[in-house]
């Protein structure tokens, strides 16, 4: 009995050793917290993966319960009036400064794009909801919080498709003048998942001749531009980072395309590149787009191309032709289309798998002539923006959230 008693605590101490402790880099402040926040994210993962083996629910329904954990009622408060709606059928968030009686003035707008991975995260989730109140009282801007639809109940291209469809409803002047915004004044944002969605749309929008509005500025933060080469040196020396590690991220991006695990092991081994992506692997070249101090150590070598007619591993090819398409991976486009975009702010964070992504796109965005403010944050880890809302908070998001609404304060 005894014997049994200590070979239960040992497990149970070695269990607790292995969730709660990690290496934290020192740059990055409140480690400890980092650590415990980092544990619930892998306790939760670890279930879902569970989960999904027995059957019970799949592993991004599990997951989403990260999403529930902070769900709020977005209401109006005496500053802000908050409401519901669909525009052009897909449902938004709508956040308005409180007019104080008379003729309102025209204001700036702010579309706004969550973060989760394509699969997880909302609107209604507490920190977005925080910010969006932040951007109305600092920016007196209208903020839009779009709740598109997410997979993997939705592949892509569904939820850039929400995306698109409610910009597109919100750019007409009718619209605008309903809700007093100047057609001059506009940004679209997001961060991580909803980065990417920013800056596909930014492309599409500027690429459909005779639209009535053009966007202002794009505001991306840590965004995910890429889904070709998984092993950039961010990838690499960030593979196991707390919040989201190279496998959680190789997760949403299969996921993102497919039900279909064969492309999860592909993207895991970093061989999913078929012919038809093969020609645009020269616009994530890492070794020509990332300034020398972020190669550090890493020598490049292109990802393999494999072809995938019939035989073993042929499931693949399905979504090989959304891989290829620059409305999931924005950094695939030549610089011609670069170069009308709007203005750019890009955020970064040293120790994210995606800092190559937002740093290779900052590169490039310059090189074809746009204006971009690059903020990079040395002791950053992903998702810190959004850890604003106690028992997860941290100074860091504070300071960040600080910056970026000070540029868009300055530029829109
Ligand atoms: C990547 O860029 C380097 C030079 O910076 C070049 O030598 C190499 O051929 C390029 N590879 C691809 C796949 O574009
Ligand atoms: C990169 O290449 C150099 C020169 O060939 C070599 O000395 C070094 O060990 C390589 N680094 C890695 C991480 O493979």
């Amino acid at each position: 009995m005894r014997l049994k008693g200590v070979v239960l605590l040992l497990a149970l101490g070695s269990f607790s050793a292995y969730y709660v402790y990690e290496p934290i880099p020192d740059e990055i402040e409140q480690p400890w917290k980092l650590m415990l926040t980092s544990s619930l994210f892998r306790s939760l993962s670890h279930l879902a993966d569970f989960s999904e083996l027995l059957g019970l629910k799949d592993y991004m329904g599990v997951m989403y319960f990260i999403t529930l954990a902070e769900w709020v009622v977005p209401v109006s408060d005496e500053h802000v009036q908050v409401t519901e709606e669909h525009f052009d059928g897909v449902e938004v968030v709508l956040y308005q400064p409180k007019q104080l009686g008379g003729d309102p003035e025209l204001r700036s707008a702010v579309i706004y794009l969550h973060g989760g991975g394509w699969c997880l995260g909302s609107s209604r989730m507490s920190p977005y909801d925080l910010l969006a109140r932040r951007m109305v009282t600092d920016l007196d801007a209208v903020v839009l919080s779009v709740e598109y639809r997410l997979a993997p109940a939705h592949h892509f291209p569904v939820p850039y498709e929400d995306v698109y469809r409610v910009v597109k409803h919100f750019l007409q002047k009718g619209v605008l003048a309903q809700y007093s915004v100047d057609p001059g004044r506009i940004a679209v944002s997001g961060d991580s998942a909803g980065g990417n969605l920013a800056a596909a749309v930014s492309q599409q929008l500027q690429q459909e001749p005779g639209h009535q509005v053009q966007l202002k500025v794009q505001a991306l933060l840590y965004p995910v531009m890429q889904a070709l080469d998984l092993n950039t040196p961010s990838y690499q020396q960030n593979r196991d980072m707390p919040i989201l590690p190279r496998t959680l991220m190789v997760r949403f991006w299969s996921e993102y395309f497919t039900s279909d695990k064969a492309l999860f092991w592909a993207m895991m081994a970093n061989t999913h590149n078929s012919p038809e992506s093969a020609g645009l692997l020269k616009f994530v070249n890492w070794s020509a787009f990332l300034p020398e101090s972020y190669r550090g150590k890493y020598n490049y070598s292109a990802p393999a191309v494999v072809r995938r007619a019939g035989g073993e591993g042929a499931t693949v090819d399905g979504p090989s032709q959304s891989i290829a398409d620059p409305r999931a991976s924005p950094l695939l486009v030549p610089d011609s289309t670069l170069r009308s975009l709007p203005k750019a702010y890009v955020l970064t964070c040293e120790y994210d798998v995606l800092r190559d992504d937002g740093i290779m796109y900052v590169t490039r965005l310059r090189s074809a002539g746009v204006e971009v403010t690059h903020e990079h944050y040395d002791a950053g880890f992903h998702g810190a923006l959004m850890f604003t809302v106690w028992p997860t908070d941290f100074l860091i998001a504070q300071r960040m959230t600080d910056n970026y609404v000070r540029w868009l304060k300055e530029n829109l």
